[in-house]
């Protein structure tokens, strides 16, 4: 969820085709055609989308770990997620946003706490929800991208130790494989986890507040307490180090047990890459790559594709991270305005791995769309041209589709191409929503060999 250092209450500021073409197969006469090498076996379209996360946009996610956390006192959230944008009840009026925006593809998270409030009890009901919005999504011709994990757990997992509990990753793997099973068939691609190195980036090379850091503990204490457990872990707190080894054992069995269900189904994770860049020649940037992404890459090499997720540059000089240049345009979070930096993440993480890159989110926080109106094109811009000298990037993914529930900094920070009513939860279309449909929809229909 987030860095310990930024200069406002921001997410990163506190935690330090498988069937792809079939899915594109349903799609009206505006389907695009084969286009883009994605896997190497055939050639298909290049997912133009938008993503949202489960916890961020359902609302009453009330079996989550996070949704406690919320709760207790001290907390460093700053408000309770609530009724988040209703979309647990409006999930179809998103899909249809998402469609009417000539996108061809809907990235969002299934909440593990709803289909597992209890451990060892599986609601039906809840697997039936997320295969239906698996249909709708292949009804309105976009390929469904799916996250198993964006963050949150039960919260019986939490209270037994998290990631930390030596069950963890074949319980989560058996998780993966019961989603799969009941939703898998129409699913385009699976993403295990979401930012797994998220904490790794925003510790490394900083000192963390001291009073931040307390408050971090004492709200974790309160959640086990509350738990009638002495431990209460979740993805991105604790001993971040100690975290990779459990959650790639997990990663690695859910690709498994996915794969034993859906063999065709590409399988990744995301992760968060800024685009470093390295201030002068003693800049420890080899030291941060090391520590915040090789373990991350090492095993990405054995998956279908990755996820790459990137908001900003960061700067790194011979002590580490350096400050954002003085004068430079922020965004709300405080990150510097630096739409280009997808482009340099990709090709990096695409060297470090040479597998398919899809870019699972990008975006930025602002309450004047038109800055990210002038952010679109310059990101999108970026990425085609990684696209065009032979980097084999597979799709781009708008985040946020909705201003939603920024973890830590709660309904402030506006991500979304789609304004959500606090009250009403109606839904309006932000102009740079229209700048994003119409670059996919004229690479889209480029890509078929139409004038656009
Ligand atoms: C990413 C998260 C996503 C959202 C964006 C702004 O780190 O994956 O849920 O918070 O940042």
């Amino acid at each position: 969820m987030t860095r310990l250092s930024s200069p406002t209450p921001s997410r990163r500021a506190i935690l330090t085709a498988g069937t792809l073409a079939a899915a594109l197969a349903t799609r009206t006469s505006a389907a695009p055609a084969a286009a883009n090498a994605v896997r190497g076996e055939g050639a298909v379209p290049f997912l133009w989308g938008a993503a949202t996360a489960g916890h961020q946009v359902e609302g009453n996610n009330v079996a989550s770990d996070i949704w406690l956390l919320e709760q207790v006192k001290p907390t460093l959230f700053s408000e309770p997620s609530g009724d988040a944008c209703d979309s647990f009840e409006r999930w179809s009026e998103d899909v249809e946003i998402v469609r009417s925006l000539n996108l061809n593809a809907y990235r969002f998270s299934v909440e593990w706490s709803r289909i597992e409030p209890a451990e060892g009890q599986v609601s039906l009901s809840a697997l039936e929800h997320y295969r239906r919005m698996v249909v709708a999504c292949r009804e309105a011709g976009l390929a469904p991208i799916v996250t198993l994990s964006h963050f949150t757990s039960p919260r019986w997992f939490a209270a037994k130790g998290g990631w930390f509990h030596l069950d963890a990753p074949t319980t989560f793997a058996r998780h993966a494989e019961r989603v799969i099973r009941h939703l898998g068939e129409g699913v385009s691609h699976v993403v295990t986890f979401n930012e797994p190195n998220l904490q790794l980036l925003g510790e490394w090379g900083r000192t963390p507040d001291p009073t931040v850091r307390q408050t971090m503990t004492d709200m974790l204490a309160a959640a086990a307490k509350a738990s009638g457990s002495d431990r209460f872990s979740l993805m991105n707190t604790g001993d971040a180090a100690a975290m990779v080894a459990p959650v790639l054992e997990a990663h690695r069995l859910a690709r498994q047990a996915i794969k034993t269900v859906r063999p065709d189904l590409p399988v990744g994770m995301t992760l968060a890459i800024p685009d470093d860049q390295a201030e002068d020649a003693d800049s420890r940037i080899e030291d941060k790559r090391a520590a915040v992404y090789a373990p991350f890459f090492a095993e990405a090499r054995q998956d279908d594709f990755l996820g790459v997720q990137t908001y900003s540059r960061s700067l790194i000089g011979a002590e580490g991270p350096l400050p954002v240049p003085e004068g430079a345009e922020r965004t709300q979070m405080g990150d510097e305005f630096y739409p280009q930096a997808i482009g340099s993440s990709i090709r990096y993480a695409y060297t470090q791995t040479g597998r398919p890159i899809l870019v699972t989110e990008n975006g930025l926080a602002t309450e004047d769309d038109r800055v990210r109106a002038r952010f679109i094109p310059a990101a999108t811009a970026a990425v085609l041209a990684a696209r065009s000298d032979g980097v084999p990037v597979i799709g781009y993914l708008h985040w946020s589709l909705l201003d939603n529930f920024e973890w830590f900094a709660g309904y402030g920070p506006k991500f979304g191409l789609v304004a959500v009513d606090r009250t009403t939860f109606k839904r309006t279309v932000k102009p740079s929503a229209r700048v994003l449909a119409d670059i996919a929809g004229s690479d889209l229909s480029r890509s078929q060999g139409l004038a656009s």
